[in-house]
């Protein structure tokens, strides 16, 4: 049986994105290039649903929150802080030299928009920018980034958010919501192979961006600037990936945004039923809260379960990182997904289960 990979990252990649990666090769400095980089701009801008410019970035998604860090190491950063991706968004402020702080709250649970408003009314004046990842994938919690855009308006912050396992899955309204930085990527909702990242950028942004503020080469956001307006980026690109990026969001006009959303909430709805119907235990409690893109269910035991099903069923599930590690699966119901996709990993992780608990007794 053809392997599944219902990992949270990188997910199942359509034949149809796999072919175009072996177009031949173009040159980054040529008309032609700058053909692929208008279209893929146009398309990206109908994900993201902005008129921002998106740079894009050679990186995994560490790189495109690592854009976000080493570009602003003179301003004061409050970090919403839940899940290993969010800590990690911290820590690489703080490696820049920014002034961060955290709000913080329990590993599963989301953070609410009034503890961020309660937050700024206190400490207004020692903050520039809220940033947060939008769905902390370690954990399957879905953070209330519209509310929470709307506090830090309120207080005249910069929103920036991690939105790379939500992107194409679940709604990001980048003008709507006024989001002045957000990070996508290629390898979950969009189906393509990992290592491109993405930032909208706002105009509001540009206010903040200071010499002493910029601590990178490579990931200098003004070096992005100046190339974006000659349909270049800075450096060599990977262009067979910016081939399949470009197929897999035709793939994406051609479903509908929209639809593509239903799609991810219908699985990811019909995972988390058929998981409480086993009883298993789920780590996000309030279905209001729960991730569209990754499920995290606790369970002893997690590696054996995961090797079983890869060895028996080919069915590729992720563990979880940080703290969780060793005792959360995480389910993902990204890009390619269908029902049956969920249904075939669910009847397989049933009887993976079992020959758990045959092995124990
Ligand atoms: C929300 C989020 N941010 C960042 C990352 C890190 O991504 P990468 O390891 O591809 O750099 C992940 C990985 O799954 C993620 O889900």
């Amino acid at each position: 049986m053809k392997q599944l990979l219902m990992t949270t990252g990188p997910t199942n990649v359509p034949k149809r994105i796999l072919n175009v990666m072996t177009k031949p090769m173009i040159h980054h400095r040529t008309d032609e290039f700058h053909k692929l980089y208008d279209d893929i701009q146009e398309k990206l801008k109908y994900l993201y649903k902005t008129g921002n410019d998106i740079y894009i970035s050679t990186s995994s998604g560490t790189g495109g929150v690592e854009i976000l860090a080493s570009n602003f190491a003179n301003k004061r950063v409050l970090v919403i802080d839940n899940g290993e991706y969010s800590h990690r968004m911290y820590e690489a402020f703080l490696i820049y030299g920014a002034k961060a702080v955290k709000l913080s709250e329990e590993w599963g649970k989301p953070i609410e928009k009034d503890v961020v408003d309660d937050y700024l009314k206190k400490y207004n004046d020692e903050i520039d920018i809220v940033a947060m990842v939008h769905n902390e994938t370690s954990t399957g919690v879905r953070n209330p980034l519209e509310g929470i855009a709307e506090v830090a308006k309120k207080y005249g912050k910069l929103i920036f958010t991690d939105s790379t396992s939500s992107i194409g899955g679940d709604y990001v309204e980048t003008d709507k919501w006024d989001l002045d930085m957000v990070v996508g990527r290629t390898q979950k909702c969009l189906a393509c192979p990992p290592g491109l990242a993405f930032v909208s950028v706002s105009n509001k942004v540009w206010k903040y961006i200071t010499k002493e503020g910029i601590r990178t080469f490579y990931f200098d956001i003004n070096k992005f600037r100046d190339f974006h307006k000659k349909s270049e980026v800075p450096f060599t690109p990977p262009i067979s990936l910016l081939y399949a990026l470009d197929e897999g969001l035709d793939m994406l006009k051609e479903e509908g945004l929209e639809n593509r959303i239903k799609r991810h909430l219908e699985c990811s709805q019909h995972l988390r039923r058929c998981i409480k119907k086993m009883k298993m235990d789920l780590v996000v409690k309030n279905d209001y809260y729960a991730s569209r893109t990754a499920t995290a269910i606790y369970i002893n035991e997690s590696a054996k379960l995961r090797s079983i099903l890869k060895e028996k069923y080919n069915i590729v599930i992720s563990g979880s990182p940080g703290k969780f590690k060793g005792k959360v699966i995480r389910i993902a119901t990204m890009g390619s997904i269908t029902k049956n996709k969920v249904d075939r990993t669910l009847d397989a992780l049933e009887k993976s289960l079992q020959e758990l608990n045959e092995i124990k007794v």
